[in-house]
């Protein structure tokens, strides 16, 4: 890696009016080698061409360096370089999340209120099944009971052999691609779409082909004729989609949507994975019915309904599907605790209160949040959703990358619009979550504002496109 190289990728690294430019520039490269932009083992320019390219002094460079050696980031051989690294796991380094930070990176709100009444109430439960063998590779009857009358409920008459439970959404989409995919196939998505589906898609050696969300005037969202047309042109094996509260826009498909595509993808033969994620998160108080359709795998999920660290998801679709995503899973995970799942049927069988006040919590933090940034923030424009976890904004200047490395060193981390695409760009988009507390959101905004100003006084030039002129 090339010092001028390297200089564009940390932009502008140094807080305003900071005089500890060692400090400012360790969070800088910390922040490139942890997000896997300097992947480990990237050679690092000479101390004194570095810097050159940023104007500094090269005791300033090597005071970094020598803070990034203690973190086990840098790794360097005399005579023969420096280069980056990821610290060995249980060593005795300081830890890498600074706990002055605020992570807006997660779009993820802590635990509802009763887990704990849940998991007590499990307990007696489970001292009945201590004699049995443990390993339900389709999920508890009981758990897949209640989970089936929950879709009944919603509109989709689903019977417990309809249901697989899986360790969350994310190991749904997992098992769907060991199901229906192999190597170099291709995986239609939207974009932007969640992160980690594209590294699951990416994982099981298929190829996403993302079709691009609307966002204009007449109605932002779905483009339902360039899914048709990419089923049609492109053939893929699988497709994933995020109808409700998509992450990160927020949009949800109208009901005339759903059965377009519902159509499209019967016609076309392709099984889609139906993300349900935030399906419980909607604070219209109008839901859509379930997605439905014969090759439809709904993928659910406790996580943000209940709590992430259940570990527990779901999927449903047709009885057939079911039997063969159970064969499927039996090739990497025999089933999910035991524990966890009579905690969430415990869960399920509660009153409707704490899932109220989560929605009730959850749309004052997403006002609070609105009402931040268009104080400090004025130029970023937003579609304020009526479900999910975050504001999708559209900045004014294509620098969404640029502005999250900077953050970070204004105790901020955040998740730029290039980790929502296979293939990078979506530099005009930021994803601002609003599940933290309001004071926290405050401190964020402004860190947010303070970095956002800070890239428009950078002098590094970018272009209106997006594109980092090189030479
Ligand atoms: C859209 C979406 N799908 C899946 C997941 C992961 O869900 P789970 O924790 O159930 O695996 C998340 C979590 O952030 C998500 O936002």
């Amino acid at each position: 890696m090339n010092a001028r190289r390297l200089a564009h990728l940390l932009g502008n690294w140094r807080r305003h009016g900071s005089r500890q430019g060692a400090t400012d520039l360790a969070a800088g490269l910390r922040l490139l080698i942890l997000d896997g932009r300097l992947p480990a083992g990237t050679a690092l320019p000479p101390e004194r061409e570095l810097a050159t390219a940023l104007d500094v002094s090269r005791t300033m460079i090597s005071a970094a360096w020598e803070k990034l050696k203690t973190d086990g980031l840098v790794v360097s051989r005399r005579g023969a370089g420096s280069w980056t690294a990821i610290p060995a796991v249980g060593g005795a380094h300081e830890p890498l999340e600074d706990p002055g930070t605020i992570d807006m990176a997660r779009a993820v709100p802590p635990a509802i209120a009763g887990i704990a009444a849940a998991a007590a109430a499990a307990t007696p439960r489970l001292a009945a099944e201590l004699c049995s063998h443990g390993y339900y590779e389709q999920g508890m009857p009981d758990l897949r009971e209640r989970l089936a009358a929950r879709y009944s409920a919603r509109g989709l008459p689903t019977t417990p052999d309809q249901i697989l439970v899986t360790n969350g959404a994310h190991s749904g989409l997992a098992t769907a691609l060991r199901l229906f995919t192999g190597p170099g196939d291709r995986v239609l998505i939207e974009q932007p779409t969640y992160p980690n589906a594209i590294e699951a898609i990416l994982g099981a050696h298929t190829v996403p082909v993302p079709v691009a969300m609307t966002d204009g005037a007449d109605g932002a969202g779905w483009d339902l004729d360039g899914i048709e047309a990419t089923l049609r042109q492109t053939a893929p094996r699988l497709a994933y989609l995020i109808v409700d509260f998509q992450n990160p826009t927020g949009h949800r498909l109208d009901e005339p949507g759903r059965a377009h595509l519902a159509a499209a993808f019967r016609r076309a033969r392709t099984p889609v994975v139906i993300d349900e994620t935030n399906v419980d998160l909607d604070f219209s108080g109008a839901p859509l019915p379930p997605f439905n359709g014969d090759l439809v795998l709904a993928a659910g999920s406790a996580g943000k309904s209940y709590w992430g660290g259940l570990r527990l998801g779901w999927v449903r679709a047709s009885t057939e599907i079911i039997n063969r995503l159970t064969a499927a899973r039996r090739g990497f995970d025999l089933g999910t605790p035991v524990f966890e799942q009579l905690v969430l049927c415990e869960l399920l069988d509660g009153p409707p209160e704490p899932m109220l006040d989560r929605r009730r919590l959850l749309v004052e933090r997403r006002d609070a949040l609105a009402g931040l940034l268009r104080t400090h923030c004025p130029d970023w424009t937003f579609t304020v959703p009526d479900g999910g976890l975050s504001l999708w904004c559209r900045l004014p200047a294509p620098v969404s990358t640029r502005l999250a490395a900077v953050a970070q060193n204004f105790g901020v981390r955040v998740a730029p619009g290039s980790f929502f695409t296979p293939h990078g760009g979506l530099e005009h988009y930021l994803r601002v979550p609003y599940t933290q507390p309001v004071d926290v959101l405050g401190d964020a905004v402004l860190g947010l504002a303070a970095a956002a100003a800070s890239v428009a006084e950078s002098r590094a030039p970018i272009a209106e496109n997006g594109f980092i002129p090189v030479t």
